[in-house]
């Protein structure tokens, strides 16, 4: 089953070709990055415009990289939300277009349930339950999945995403944009014990980032001479604290002995090397899907469009997208 995924819900325009729902055969992401760069963030009309002109040689890429023809494409995936509405129709409108001419099924896509895919991409056989993190631009949840399509949402953040508080503080340090990548690699030259940020800890699985980012920007208000590479691996850790020790909490009350990391956000090397040493402490395994996987890409799209063509069938073309949808 040769399934071709398209993501454009946000910056990234991404195609890839996925066999039986978990063999890659081409993984294809154009990044807006430099496009949006010059305005500290992304800015929707831009995005959709830019997606507009790169769906169609991505897709190309795709097909052309995996050596498939479209002819021997069995299904259609693409993200129909979350996202900015104007670029998720685009890769909406791509993939119910190549599922007309080709007469194969079109499958909607959850994106944040595609995160949660990207580990069985990786590992088919992941020991379940799995407690999961997921940690991106937009959202911060705590995950546990007992099996395919089978998942509670344990816990959330009350107010900033974990990967919107890292774009926050390095827009303020002068980093740029995106801002996790830039604190990531100036955090590894700096004194992550330098500087006592706080540790929110709000409802027990719940996850809270604008006090942090507050913090932050007082302190360097106040002390415009203290080592910027110190400030950004000090809010780092204290973001990777709050993570990691909610993540475990989740995996004692659900039994799980997996940890999995999802989202942009687990692309970052101290909150992969904690949850990493978290595991071997617990007796747990972890997962932690390569970088490229856990950003946004279109692998993870066509990985969940191959299970959701199984439970749920084809998605009638008439159907559109929802930007402001949820996991459950
Ligand atoms: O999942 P993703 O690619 O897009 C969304 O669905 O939001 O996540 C993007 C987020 C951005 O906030 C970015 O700063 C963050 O993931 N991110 C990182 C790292 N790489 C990406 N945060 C911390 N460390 C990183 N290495
Ligand atoms: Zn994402």
């Amino acid at each position: 089953m040769i399934i071709l995924g398209i993501e454009t819900s946000c910056d990234e325009t991404a195609a890839a070709i996925v066999a039986d729902g978990h063999r890659i055969m081409s993984s294809v992401v154009s990044s807006q990055i430099e496009l949006h760069a010059p305005y500290g963030g992304v800015v929707p009309e831009v995005a959709s415009r830019a997606h507009v002109e790169l769906v169609n040689p991505v897709v190309a890429d795709a097909l052309g990289e995996a050596g498939v023809e479209l002819g021997d494409v069995d299904a259609i995936g693409a993200t129909y939300g979350p996202g900015l509405a104007g670029a998720l129709l685009v890769g909406v409108s791509a993939a119910k277009a190549l599922a007309l001419v080709t007469g194969r099924p079109y499958v909607q896509v959850n994106h944040l349930e595609a995160h949660l895919y990207a580990g069985w991409l990786e590992d088919p056989e992941l020991r379940s339950p799995l407690a999961v993190l997921l940690a991106s631009g937009g959202h911060t949840l705590l995950v546990v999945i007992r099996g395919h399509g089978d998942y509670d949402v344990l816990g959330q953040t009350v107010d900033d995403a974990a990967g919107e508080a890292f774009d926050k503080v390095a827009r303020y340090l002068g980093l740029g944009y995106p801002g996790g990548p830039a604190i990531d690699r100036l955090a590894s030259t700096g004194d992550r014990d330098a500087f006592a940020f706080p540790r929110a800890m709000p409802g027990e699985l719940d996850f809270s980032f604008s006090g942090l980012k507050t913090s932050v920007v007082t302190f360097v208000r106040r002390n415009p001479g203290a080592p910027i590479a110190d400030v950004a691996a000090s809010f780092q850790e204290a973001v990777v604290d709050q993570l990691v020790s909610k993540l475990v909490a989740a995996a004692d009350e659900h039994g799980a002995p997996t940890l999995v990391l999802a989202g942009g956000v687990a692309a970052n090397s101290r909150l992969r090397a904690r949850v990493a040493d978290a595991a071997a402490a617990t007796g747990r395994a972890a997962f932690l899907p390569p970088p490229e996987l856990c950003t946004d890409n279109a692998a993870m799209i066509a990985a969940t469009a191959y299970y959701r063509l199984a439970s749920d069938g084809p998605t009638p073309l008439d159907a559109g997208v929802a930007p402001a949808l949820s996991l459950t």
